[in-house]
């Protein structure tokens, strides 16, 4: 899929936008982001604004659908394709665009955008259509009042549950009883809390996660620390999206953000993964990785002690640009003490 400038300008409700203004109108709405929360809402007030957030928000946050997608088992990927995909707070389409290019036509059900702004809604439409004019079960409503769904539901939230909050998703989840919970949200210490709130109501409802916990059966070993667990997406963009983002000074190169997937029916029995949850440092002989697993029905963190010379260098440059939150294949050389594993690492293929 082309997302570069000039194919999305193109695309925009206001393809009349110069550069200038995009980067004048994304500095507005980054500040309100960051500082003015009570005006969080704004840059979905009006066409110009949407046109700016689309313009540098979807082509760089469309690109963790795919990372998180591709660390969940086959069994999963399979059933989600079966679900109808309801993307709350969707935005201009970032997310449901996503699930269309990842899928292409196998997404066998609806795929249902929901925005409280008809703005975003135009905007989703105008280039959902544009990339996907053969699939026709798409619908743009403002609400869910009037939703009745027969088959199994997935919902899904796109940097919108921070916005929408915990109870309001709740409520949804009593509403649409979905089989599967997934968000992407923004990598922060304090959406983490929102995080644990979410993970500890799936525990106590007696429910399964997928990624990226290893399971439910204890709590998060970073509960009631001052730490927080966050995916880091390392990646590329189109170079003129590149250019944006250093006239807007801010970097996509390292996405930081925080997904999680339920699973709020019948169990999908996988293996429980070991997780990268942090990258601590390269020495001369070795990688030193920080990861999430489970032993004994205990959850726990790790450090894993990588000893470069059992790798190849072409094997060690990938496992070096890893990005945070991909599963960890490894067997163990020597358990150096309770907290301290030295490993070596195998598989590569969700790298
Ligand atoms: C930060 S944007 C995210 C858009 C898109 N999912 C993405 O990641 O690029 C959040 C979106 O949630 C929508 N939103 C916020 N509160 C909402 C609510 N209560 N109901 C429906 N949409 C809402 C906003 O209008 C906005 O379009």
């Amino acid at each position: 899929m082309d997302l570069s400038y000039d194919t999305l300008k193109n695309l925009l409700l206001n393809p009349n936008l110069s550069e200038v203004e995009i980067v004048r109108l994304l500095k507005s709405i980054h500040l309100n982001f960051t500082t003015k929360r009570e005006d969080i809402g704004d840059y979905a007030k009006t066409e110009d604004l949407v046109s700016a957030y689309t313009m540098f928000y979807l082509p760089t946050n469309i690109l963790k659908l795919p990372f998180v997608l591709n660390q969940l088992n086959q069994k999963t990927i399979e059933a989600l394709k079966k679900t109808s995909i309801i993307d709350i707070g969707s935005g201009p389409g970032t997310y449901a665009l996503g699930f269309l290019d990842y899928f292409k036509n196998e997404l066998s059900e609806s795929l249902i955008l929901v925005d409280q702004s008809d703005s975003m809604l135009k905007q989703a439409s105008k280039i959902i259509n544009h990339f996907f004019p053969d699939f026709k079960k798409v619908h743009y409503q403002k609400n869910l009042d009037s939703f009745k769904s027969s088959g199994d539901i997935t919902l899904f939230f796109g940097n919108s549950l921070n916005e929408i909050g915990f109870d309001k998703a709740m409520d949804l989840i009593e509403k649409l009883k979905p089989k599967f919970l997934f968000f992407i949200e923004p990598g922060t210490k304090d959406f983490f809390k929102t995080t644990l709130k979410i993970r500890n109501e799936m525990k106590k409802r007696g429910h399964s996660v997928i990624y990226p916990c290893p399971s439910l059966n204890d709590k998060c070993p970073l509960e009631g620390k001052d730490d927080w667990c966050h995916q880091i997406l390392y990646t590329t963009h189109d170079p003129s999206i590149e250019r944006l983002s250093q006239l807007l000074k801010k970097d996509r190169r390292s996405m930081p953000f925080i997904s999680h997937f339920y699973n709020l029916k019948e169990e999908i029995v996988s293996n429980l993964p070991v997780r990268l949850i942090r990258i601590l440092k390269e020495t001369k002989f070795a990688l030193m990785w920080e990861v999430c697993l489970e032993e004994n029905g205990k959850i726990q963190t790790k450090h894993f002690e990588i000893p470069k010379k059992l790798l190849t260098k072409d094997v060690l440059k990938k496992f070096k640009n890893s990005s945070v939150g991909v599963e960890v294949e490894f067997e163990i050389i020597k358990k150096v003490n309770d907290h301290l594993w030295r490993v070596k690492l195998l598989g590569q293929d969700k790298l």
